[in-house]
């Protein structure tokens, strides 16, 4: 039986969007087609406009970010897609609902415990759905992970370590525009670390109860760039990057230039700021404890200025344990024009894997990734990881398919999250920058989320 596409809106045209607007006008036209989209900046919908054109498509009506109701109903909408900054999802996905459309908001749902209270109450108040987008799930080793745990081949969980290592590119990225305050992003353990979160609560099926977190800004920042004797720092990297590693020239790649330098006139946003900023109000090294109503315990730890970028996750079993690890960027490379060997539009390329053979043959850490299970009283064995398609470790790509066909939460995996794990991930990271405010360990149940 054939049915009609979706009717599509989008909030927020930036970087992510693009993957969503690729989505409606390539693989999943046949079920999707965006009809109307909104952002402060009209440069970067005339950006995404082009594509539009080029596939001989009427462009999405567009609407100012004040009229979000009217989009809705005069578009007769029946999903809207949130992919402004983490700090506006509640607004939007609140307001979307109220106006009567189904909402799919990228990770995070929201930055705060209001935020997330103002959704349930629009969520119940609309009887419509909110989903959010969690991409790692969806990538075949946290799969393959999560299968592992699933087969009962470690017993019952009874702990987890997990580590999560952002890059002097990836890493560097987030302290250069709007993440780099608080307010804007909820810092790394809300911005970052509710997908870690969320993976944890998924692989182990269970819900956090309570959260002690430590950490700091200790390697970004004025004071850091100070304390280390780091000198005059450069307002801004475009013009500066050919010989400063921290440095992000918005003129080298043609999506930077497109999406962030030819418009920053309409709303002053600079792509490119100083890493080494006075002002930068988010952590650089976080570490966190987290309790869970099954009795297990995580130890997790993020860094977001290490030399290789990747993670390594351990989970004990009364029968054993599992461990993943994934090296994502072997390394950070300087060229010999003294330039980041990395694709800039894209902070996971890899500069290692592109050499292939010519790589230096001392370099102990090769990208890839490495699923072990050791039983007790057995030897280690591998466990095998399907290849994946497409960005985020292979995540994308089925995320993308499981979205716009919506299926149903009974997957096999359970990967397509909905509301309540959105909650379940924020919450981690609500209650751990509480825990950094006070010093103290904060219980879920005091964070009143009403969920
Ligand atoms: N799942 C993932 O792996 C992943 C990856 C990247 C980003 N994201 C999420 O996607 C969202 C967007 O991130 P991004 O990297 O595309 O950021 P971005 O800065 O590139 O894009 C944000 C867009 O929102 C617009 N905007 C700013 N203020 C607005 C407002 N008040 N109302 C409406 N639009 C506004 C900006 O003009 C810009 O076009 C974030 O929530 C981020 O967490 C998720």
């Amino acid at each position: 039986m054939n049915t009609a596409p979706e009717r599509y809106g989008l909030i927020g045209t930036g970087s992510r969007a693009g993957m969503y607007i690729g989505a409606t006008i390539g693989d999943h036209a046949d079920v999707a087609t965006l009809v109307a989209w909104a952002d402060t900046n009209p440069g970067r919908l005339d950006y995404y406009e082009r594509q539009f054109t080029d596939a001989a498509l009427p462009a999405p009506t567009r609407y100012p970010v004040t009229d979000i109701e009217r989009m809705v109903t005069e578009q007769k909408l029946d999903r809207v897609v949130v992919t402004s900054p983490d700090f506006t999802h509640a607004e939007y996905v609140s307001r979307a609902l109220l106006a009567g459309a189904d909402v799919v908001v990228e990770k995070p749902l929201t930055t705060d415990a209001d935020g997330v209270r103002r959704i349930h109450a629009a969520m119940q108040e609309s009887g419509h759905d909110v989903i959010t987008t969690f991409n790692y799930r969806y990538s075949p080793r946290n799969s393959s992970l999560k299968r592992l745990i699933g087969s009962g081949a470690i017993g019952q969980v009874t702990s987890v370590h997990f580590e999560w290592a952002l890059d002097t590119v990836h890493g560097a990225d987030y302290f250069r525009r709007w993440h780099r305050y608080k307010a804007n992003s909820g810092g790394l353990l809300i911005h970052k670390a509710s997908h870690h979160f969320d993976l944890v609560n998924w692989w182990i099926d269970a819900a956090p109860v309570r959260v002690f977190a430590s950490g700091g800004l200790r390697f970004y920042g004025a004071e850091n760039a100070r304390a280390r004797g780091l000198g005059e720092r450069p307002e801004r990297g475009t013009g500066h990057a050919d010989h400063d590693p921290f440095s992000l020239d918005l003129s080298h790649d043609a999506v930077h230039k497109g999406l962030y330098l030819d418009v920053e006139q309409n709303d002053g946003y600079l792509r490119d700021r100083d890493v080494f900023d006075e002002g930068i109000t988010i952590e650089d090294n976080l570490a966190v404890l987290v309790d869970y109503d099954t009795g297990a315990t995580m130890s997790y730890s993020l860094n977001a200025h290490s030399p290789w970028e990747g993670y390594r996750v351990t989970v004990n079993g009364t029968e054993g344990r599992a461990e993943l690890e994934v090296i994502e960027r072997g390394a950070v490379l300087i060229g010999d024009d003294g330039r980041v060997v990395v694709d800039p539009s894209n902070p996971n390329s890899n500069p290692v894997a592109a050499a292939g053979d010519e790589r230096d043959r001392t370099d102990l850490r090769p990208n890839g990734e490495r699923l072990i299970l050791q039983r007790h009283w057995e030897a280690a064995q591998e466990i095998e990881i399907p290849d994946g398609i497409g960005s985020h470790g292979g995540g994308d790509a089925y995320l993308l398919d499981h979205l716009f066909h919506r299926t149903q939460v009974d997957e096999p995996l359970h990967r397509v999250a909905g509301f309540a794990d959105g909650v379940r991930a924020v919450s981690v990271g609500i209650a751990a920058n509480r825990s950094l405010e006070t010093g103290a360990p904060v219980r879920y149940i005091d964070l009143d989320l009403g969920v």
